[in-house]
């Protein structure tokens, strides 16, 4: 059978499988899909939700909408063009997302590559090399940011110095807050469902020496980490015109496009949530970008130190657990 035979169901089942290896907040895959005939239904999982350090959804939100563009991505590496409809039952908020086929678009070399960067993509939280991003890699990911109608502002080095000390700060709310840090440690522990989580490996042995600390993950986990301070990294704000559920979907799908144009580039992406989960950091960070709009996540880009080994890939729930096939 040729790609422009295969029924629309089996293309929108290997989008909703290619999906789940996009990235979440603390690897919480709050996703579920439902794959009938003509479409691909995308609903948010409120149990796998932050309850306490994302109350309003929106990183959740972010992350399905990471998943709803990995699922378009997967749709064109089958020579197919995806028709989105954000939020298509104002009934049910729950509905994130309906994807339906257009024509056949035949498979570019492009939407190979951005396919193969699906199974490639990962978070590293080592410190960068001291090679920063190339100047045109950047703009290229910014670019693909725009492509899905969010901007990606660079900061300055006066800009860098704010956000440590937001990031700082809400490092240190989370830590005293005993039920933020209760759900993080359970989606570091060996309770959280299994598939799901942020495991020992991906996670430094010792703090990086970095200006703007990552997130702190209650314990130190068994990732090699070398001397490096993060001095070549870029980071940038993720924002957009509205704080709403599909302005944070679109977020996610902005993250999406321009992380997998990161890898391609080799360049490394590390995302930042806790300024945003916390609402004076995410106000602070609004004063960053001159009120131009709603921050919706910080990512730090670099590349990657090359004198120590990359983190594995994280796990992820079985495809029965987040596919249901409606007969
Ligand atoms: C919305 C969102 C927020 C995230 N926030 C952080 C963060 O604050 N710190 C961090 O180290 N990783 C963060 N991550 C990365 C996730 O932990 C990561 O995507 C997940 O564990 C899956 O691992 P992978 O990206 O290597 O596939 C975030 C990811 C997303 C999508």
């Amino acid at each position: 059978m040729t790609d422009a035979e295969r029924p629309a169901g089996a293309v929108l089942a290997e989008a909703a499988d290619a999906a789940g290896y996009a990235p979440s907040v603390h690897n919480t895959q709050p996703w579920r899909w439902r794959v009938t005939a003509d479409a691909l239904d995308l609903y948010a999982v409120r149990d796998r939700q932050l309850r306490a350090a994302d109350a309003e959804g929106r990183l959740l939100t972010v992350s399905c909408g990471a998943a709803l563009h990995h699922a378009v991505v997967a749709v064109a590496a089958q020579g197919r063009s995806a028709v989105v409809t954000p939020l298509p039952d104002p009934a049910d908020p729950d509905h994130l997302a309906r994807i339906g086929l257009a024509g056949h678009t035949g498979v570019t070399p492009e939407a190979m590559r951005r396919f193969q960067a699906v199974r490639l993509r990962h978070t590293d939280r080592r410190p960068v090399s001291d090679t920063p991003a190339s100047p045109e890699a950047i703009a290229a990911i910014g670019q693909a940011v725009a492509a899905e109608g969010i901007q990606l502002h660079i900061l300055t080095p006066d800009q860098v110095l704010e956000l440590a000390a937001a990031a700082s700060h809400a490092d240190q709310v989370e830590a005293e807050d005993e039920e933020q840090r209760a759900e993080l440690a359970y989606w570091r522990g060996g309770d959280r469902p299994a598939g799901t989580g942020i495991p020992d490996e991906v996670v430094p042995g010792q703090a990086p020496q970095t200006t703007v600390p990552g997130r702190d993950f209650v314990r130190a986990g068994t990732l090699t980490v070398g001397p490096g301070h993060d001095r070549a990294a870029s980071y940038a704000i993720l924002y957009g015109p509205g704080d709403e559920p599909a302005d944070w979907l679109r977020a996610g799908a902005a993250l999406s496009a321009g992380w997998l144009t990161a890898t391609e580039l080799g360049v490394t992406v590390l995302p930042f949530s806790s300024v945003i989960e916390l609402p004076s950091t995410r106000q602070a960070l609004r004063s960053v970008i001159s009120n131009l709009g709603y921050p919706y996540l910080v990512v730090r880009l670099g590349t990657a130190d090359p004198e120590t080994a990359g983190p594995p890939h994280t796990p992820r729930l079985p495809a029965a657990q987040t596919i249901e096939v409606a007969g």
